[in-house]
């Protein structure tokens, strides 16, 4: 068709453009029909068909891309948020559009969409600013609200009908002006935006990649950093923390606020004692430049575990996924929860390495918040007060349990701890210590604990003491981390070894 509307308009062009643009103009503000009709991806689709990662293909790549899961539209990033945008997508850019469809060689078509796709600057002009801001922070959206006509009579696409911070929290991301990012690199968004950095000096590709979570590449912001650096102060490059705060914040074992565990044994190694450079992903044979060979292999384990849990993990999200839709409220935010953790998960990078045992307390995170979700039941609303009362003592009853339940040993058996309430095991086992004696504190174990728990019989414990000598020794592998790690209680090495 665009063949024979092609020839027509070769041999009257005037005419036909003004035709064509009366058509276009009467069939924009006539009939709401219409403009639903051509607002629809599919529609777009007509001059965006290919099937592949490339200009032309932008209808495919959009279906690939985490936008269109979550129900934006073309016209939702191609035009501003208000009536006034929308027209101006609508009728403006739909008649230039066309123009080039017709008038245009495709060499050059394809050059211009090229540029639009790799230039910052250009791709400002083909998506808008304003609807990645609108959508993505609350203030940003309120002020819009205050100031532009949103919508009138009927509604055409989706972004006019976004307020925040209700639609971002419904998919569990943060208002990225004033929260830092949930799962990834954090550049401080606001400093930027500040400083006139726009959306699309980062995020380019966002719309049209042909992958499903873009993000970001280093390069982008070491070569931009580079060039600025004179004038204002940016990160050094080998600042590696001062973007990620995630690879951070997991050394720590603070990074996921419901989860908070302890400083892995290397937190205070820096980046570069593992990464030779930005761009190296440290192999094993790193691990034993510092240790002895065997922690090769234990980088491997490490790794593999990490994936088989990763892979369970992501079964249970999945599984819940399907089912996001129909949820209540409050498990909709269980499941956003894990969904967060699992972002986590799969983009920290290292495959456990950075902090083996804080990524358990997440995977476990995980699987707690799925019997959660199952296990859900509306709030009961109660109306009559007499019954209120009584609901309030339900919620009290199993608090009352979960408190620790009297004591587990009997006063007898606390009487043979005297004289031994705290004891100096290094000065008993360690011939030649390297770390700071480890008092043990006997009563308060044994105040929480049953005997048993340690010991055969009184006095006797369950463990045979061999020489102790590095970390692979008895106290670690088969008492206090053991039970800690079952327990889930601190295992940072100064926990024990107290200076
Ligand atoms: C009649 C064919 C046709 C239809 C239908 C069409 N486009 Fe295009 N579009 C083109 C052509 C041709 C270009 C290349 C323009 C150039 O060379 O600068 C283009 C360019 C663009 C650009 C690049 C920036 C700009 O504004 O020029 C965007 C964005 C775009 N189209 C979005 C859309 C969306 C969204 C829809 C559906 C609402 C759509 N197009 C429907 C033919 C079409
Ligand atoms: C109509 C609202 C809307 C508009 C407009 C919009 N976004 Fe989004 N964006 C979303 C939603 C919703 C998500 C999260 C989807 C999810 O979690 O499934 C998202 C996710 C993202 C992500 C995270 C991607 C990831 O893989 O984690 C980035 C980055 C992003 N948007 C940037 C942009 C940019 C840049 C623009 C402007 C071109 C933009 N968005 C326009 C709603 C919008
Ligand atoms: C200085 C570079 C930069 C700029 C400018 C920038 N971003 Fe980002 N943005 C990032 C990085 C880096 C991430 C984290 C990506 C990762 O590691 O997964 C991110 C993450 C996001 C996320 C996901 C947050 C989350 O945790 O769910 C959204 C949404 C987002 N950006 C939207 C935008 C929007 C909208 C703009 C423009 C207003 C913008 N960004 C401008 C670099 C930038
Ligand atoms: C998340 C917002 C978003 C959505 C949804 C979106 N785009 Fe885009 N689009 C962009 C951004 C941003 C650019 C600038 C280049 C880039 O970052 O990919 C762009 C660029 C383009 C371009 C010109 C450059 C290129 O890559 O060819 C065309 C044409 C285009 N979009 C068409 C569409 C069509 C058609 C749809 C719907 C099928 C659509 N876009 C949906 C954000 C979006
Ligand atoms: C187009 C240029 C540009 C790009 C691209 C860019 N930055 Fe920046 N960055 C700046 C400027 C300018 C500043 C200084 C902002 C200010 O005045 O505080 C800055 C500052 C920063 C800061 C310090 C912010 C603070 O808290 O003071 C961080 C962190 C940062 N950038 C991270 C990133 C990351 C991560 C990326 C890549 C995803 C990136 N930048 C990409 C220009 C850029
Ligand atoms: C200016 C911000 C910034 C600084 C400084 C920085 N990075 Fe990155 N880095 C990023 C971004 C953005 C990515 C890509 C997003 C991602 O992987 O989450 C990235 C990716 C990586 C990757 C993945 C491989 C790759 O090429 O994508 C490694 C490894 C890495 N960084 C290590 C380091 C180390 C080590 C340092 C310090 C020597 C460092 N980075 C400094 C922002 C930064
Ligand atoms: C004990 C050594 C060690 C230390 C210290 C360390 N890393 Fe890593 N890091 C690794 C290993 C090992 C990997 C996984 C490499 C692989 O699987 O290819 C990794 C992976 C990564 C990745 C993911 C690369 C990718 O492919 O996405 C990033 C980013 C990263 N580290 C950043 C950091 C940052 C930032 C720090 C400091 C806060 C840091 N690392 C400290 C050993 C270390
Ligand atoms: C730059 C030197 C260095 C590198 C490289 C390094 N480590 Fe370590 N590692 C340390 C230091 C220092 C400690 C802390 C020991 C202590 O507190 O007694 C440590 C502690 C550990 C511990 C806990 C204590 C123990 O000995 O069991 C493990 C496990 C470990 N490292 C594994 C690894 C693995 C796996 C790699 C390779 C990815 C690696 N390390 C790379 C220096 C390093
Ligand atoms: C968390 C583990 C733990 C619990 C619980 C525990 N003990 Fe012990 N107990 C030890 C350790 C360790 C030693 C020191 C063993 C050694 O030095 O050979 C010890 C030593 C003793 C000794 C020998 C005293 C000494 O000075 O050598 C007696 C008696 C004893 N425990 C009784 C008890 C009784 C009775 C209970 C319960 C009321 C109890 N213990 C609970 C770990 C525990
Ligand atoms: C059978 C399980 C078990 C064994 C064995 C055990 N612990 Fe504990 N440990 C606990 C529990 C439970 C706590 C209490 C945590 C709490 O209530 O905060 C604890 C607490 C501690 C604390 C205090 C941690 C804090 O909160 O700062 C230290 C120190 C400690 N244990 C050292 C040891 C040492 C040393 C050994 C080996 C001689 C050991 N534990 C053996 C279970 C055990
Ligand atoms: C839950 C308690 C606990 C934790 C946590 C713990 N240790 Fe120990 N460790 C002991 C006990 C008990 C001994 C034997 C008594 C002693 O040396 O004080 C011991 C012995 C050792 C020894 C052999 C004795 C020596 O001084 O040479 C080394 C080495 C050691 N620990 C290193 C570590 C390192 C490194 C960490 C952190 C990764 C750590 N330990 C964490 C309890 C603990």
């Amino acid at each position: 068709m665009w063949q024979k509307l092609k020839e027509f308009s070769k041999n009257d062009p005037l005419i036909f453009t003004i035709i064509l643009a009366v058509i276009i103009v009467a069939g924009g503000f006539g009939s709401v029909q219409m403009m639903h009709m051509t607002s629809t991806a599919k529609f777009c689709k007509t001059c965006h068909p290919k099937e592949s990662a490339e200009v032309r293909g932008e209808y495919y790549t959009y279906r690939i891309g985490i936008h269109s899961e979550a129900g934006v539209s073309c016209l939702d990033c191609h035009g501003a948020p208000g009536m006034q945008g929308y027209l101006q997508a609508h009728v403006v850019a739909g008649m230039r559009s066309l123009y080039h469809e017709i008038f245009t060689s495709e060499e050059q078509v394809v050059k211009d969409l090229t540029e639009f796709a790799s230039d910052p600057e250009k791709a400002a002009h083909a998506a808008s600013l304003d609807s990645c801001i609108f959508c993505h922070s609350d203030a940003a959206n309120a002020e819009m609200r205050r100031n532009r006509v949103i919508k009138v009579a009927g509604e055409f696409r989706a972004i006019d009908e976004v307020i925040n911070p209700a639609y971002r929290k419904e998919f569990g991301r943060p208002d990225i002006m004033t929260e830092g990012t949930i799962a990834g690199v954090d550049p401080n968004h606001a400093a930027h935006m500040k400083a006139g950095v726009t959306c699309f000096n980062c995020h380019l590709g966002i719309g049209h990649s042909g992958v499903k979570d873009h993000k970001p590449a280093m390069e982008t912001c070491f070569k931009c950093h580079d060039e600025v650096r004179k004038d204002v102060k940016v990160p050094a490059n080998e600042d590696c923390a001062a973007c990620h705060t995630m690879q951070k914040g997991i050394q720590q074992g603070t990074y996921v606020k419901a989860v908070q565990g302890d400083a892995w044994y290397m937190a205070d190694l820096n980046c570069s004692d593992c990464h030779d450079s930005a761009y190296t992903r440290p192999t094993e044979e790193k691990c034993a430049t510092c240790h002895d060979a065997s922690y090769s292999q234990l980088m491997k384990d490490t790794q593999a575990d990490y994936m088989a849990k990763l892979k369970k993990a992501k079964g249970i999200r999945d599984k819940y996924q399907k089912f996001f839709p129909g949820m209540e409220e409050g498990r909709k935010e269980l499941y956003l929860e894990m969904k967060n953790i699992m972002r986590v998960l799969e983009n920290e990078g290292s495959k456990g390495v950075h902090n083996p045992e804080y990524f358990d307390m997440l995977f476990s995170k995980v699987e707690e918040l799925e019997t959660a979700i199952k296990t859900w039941t509306p709030p009961v609303v109660e109306k009559v007060e007499h019954h209120a009362v009584k609901h309030e003592e339900a919620k009290e009853e199993p608090k009352e349990e979960a408190a620790p339940a009297g004591p587990v040993n009997t006063a007898e058996e606390m009487a043979m701890l005297e004289g031994s309430e705290s004891i100096n095991i290094a000065e008993r086992h360690v011939p030649a210590p390297t770390k700071p004696a480890v008092i043990f504190d006997h009563k308060g174990h044994a105040e929480r604990l049953a005997c048993a728990e340690c010991h055969s019989e009184p006095g006797v414990l369950k463990v045979e003491i061999k020489e102790v000598k590095g970390t692979k020794n008895v106290f670690h592998d088969e008492l206090c981390i053991k039970c800690h790690k079952e327990k889930k209680v601190k295992t940072s090495c100064n926990t024990c070894h107290k200076k």
